[in-house]
C-alpha cells in the first residue's frame, strides 16, 4: 500500500500539468504596482529566460518569468506586475502562505551562442525581469563575452525596476548601463526619450553583437529594425515574446503565435524567426 502511495505521489511529480506546492519566504515591493517573490521548497534548477506558471490558490495560474540569480538554486525569484486577477492575487501573497508552481519552461536567452561576442542587453519597463537572470550569468562569466551593454527604458524615474543593482551595475568598469525615460520631473539628471535613442550613442561592434530584448512589442520591433540597420544580424537579434498560456508545454495550442508555440518554442526568438509575424496586430 506504501508502495501505491509513493508511485502515486511520484507520478504526480512527474506530471508537468500538476502545480507543485512552495511557500513565499520574502516580499519586496519593487515599485508601485510591482512586487518581487522569493520562493522557497526544494531546489530549483533554471536557465535564464525561462518561466514558471505560477498558481495563486483558489484564483487561477499565470505564466511568470524566473527573475533571479540561475547560480542560487535554493530561492526561486519572480517580479509580477499586478495588472488581473491572477497577477493581482500572486503579487498579494505574504511569507509563509503557499504558491503552486510549475516549470521551468520554455527556451531561454541564448548565451552560449553570445559567447565571444559583444551583448548588448535592452529592456523596456517589467522586461528587465526575465533579461536579469541572464545579466547575472554575464557577469559570473565576463571574460567569455566582449564588451557588454545594458540598455534600460521606463516610463518615469519612478517606474525603474531593480534601482539598486543598476545603480551597482553602472559603477562596473566592465559593464556600460545607459537608462532613458518617457517622461520626467523633478531630480531626474539622465536622458529622456524613448530608448531607441540610446543605442547610437552605445559602444559595440555590430558585425560581432548579440542581442537580447525584451519589452513592449511595439518596442521591440522598432529596436529589432535599429539593430539590424547598424549591421547586427537578424539571427543574432533575440527577443522575449508573451502570449497568454494555459498549459505551457505545447498542448493547448492557446500561445499559437503564427507557426509557433510560444511556450514550447520559446519564449525567446530569433528575429529572424518573427520578423514577418511580430508587424501584424491580429497573431
Ligand atoms: C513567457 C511569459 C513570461 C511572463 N513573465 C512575466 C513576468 O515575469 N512578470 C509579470 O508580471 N508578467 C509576466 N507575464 C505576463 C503574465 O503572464 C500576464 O500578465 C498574465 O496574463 C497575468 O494574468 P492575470 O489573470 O493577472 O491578468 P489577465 O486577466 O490575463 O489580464 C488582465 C488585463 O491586463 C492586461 N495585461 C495582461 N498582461 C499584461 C502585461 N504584461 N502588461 C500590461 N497589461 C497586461 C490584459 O490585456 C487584460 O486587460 C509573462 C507572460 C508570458 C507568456
Ligand atoms: S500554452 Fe498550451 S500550447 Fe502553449
Amino acid at each position: 500500500m506504501a508502495l501505491m502511495a509513493d508511485a502515486f505521489v511520484a507520478a504526480r511529480a512527474a506530471d508537468p500539468m500538476v502545480p507543485r506546492v512552495a511557500r513565499i519566504a520574502e516580499r519586496k515591493r519593487e515599485i508601485e504596482d510591482v512586487v518581487t517573490l522569493a520562493i522557497e521548497g526544494g531546489a530549483f534548477d533554471f536557465a535564464p529566460g525561462q518561466f514558471n506558471m505560477l498558481t495563486a490558490f483558489g484564483v487561477g495560474e499565470a505564466a511568470i518569468s524566473v527573475s533571479g540569480d540561475p547560480a542560487n538554486g535554493a530561492r526561486l525569484i519572480h517580479t509580477i506586475r499586478a495588472v488581473g486577477a491572477v497577477s493581482r492575487a500572486l503579487a498579494e501573497l505574504r511569507p509563509g502562505e503557499p504558491i503552486g508552481l510549475r516549470g521551468p519552461f520554455g527556451r531561454g536567452w541564448p548565451l552560449l551562442e553570445a559567447e565571444g561576442h559583444d551583448v548588448v542587453v535592452l529592456a523596456g519597463g517589467l522586461g528587465l525581469a526575465p533579461l536579469r537572470p541572464a545579466l547575472y550569468r554575464l557577469l559570473a562569466e565576463r571574460e567569455k563575452y566582449g564588451r557588454i551593454v545594458l540598455l534600460f527604458g521606463a516610463r518615469s524615474p519612478q517606474d525603474i525596476l531593480f534601482r539598486d543593482e543598476l545603480e551597482a551595475w553602472r559603477g562596473r568598469l566592465d559593464l556600460e548601463v545607459e537608462a532613458t525615460v518617457d517622461h520626467a520631473r523633478g531630480d531626474w539628471r539622465g536622458n529622456v526619450g524613448v530608448v531607441t535613442t540610446l543605442i547610437a550613442r552605445a559602444s559595440f561592434d555590430p558585425a560581432r553583437t548579440l542581442a537580447m530584448l525584451c519589452g513592449p512589442e511595439i518596442m521591440m520591433r522598432f529596436v529589432a529594425n535599429a539593430l539590424h540597420d547598424m549591421g547586427v544580424a537578424e539571427e543574432r537579434i533575440h527577443l522575449s515574446m508573451e502570449r497568454n498560456m494555459k498549459c505551457a508545454i505545447g498542448w493547448c495550442g492557446h500561445c499559437q503565435f503564427g507557426p509557433v508555440f510560444v511556450c514550447r518554442d520559446g519564449p525567446v526568438f530569433p528575429y529572424s524567426q518573427l520578423r514577418g509575424l511580430i508587424a501584424k496586430k491580429e497573431i
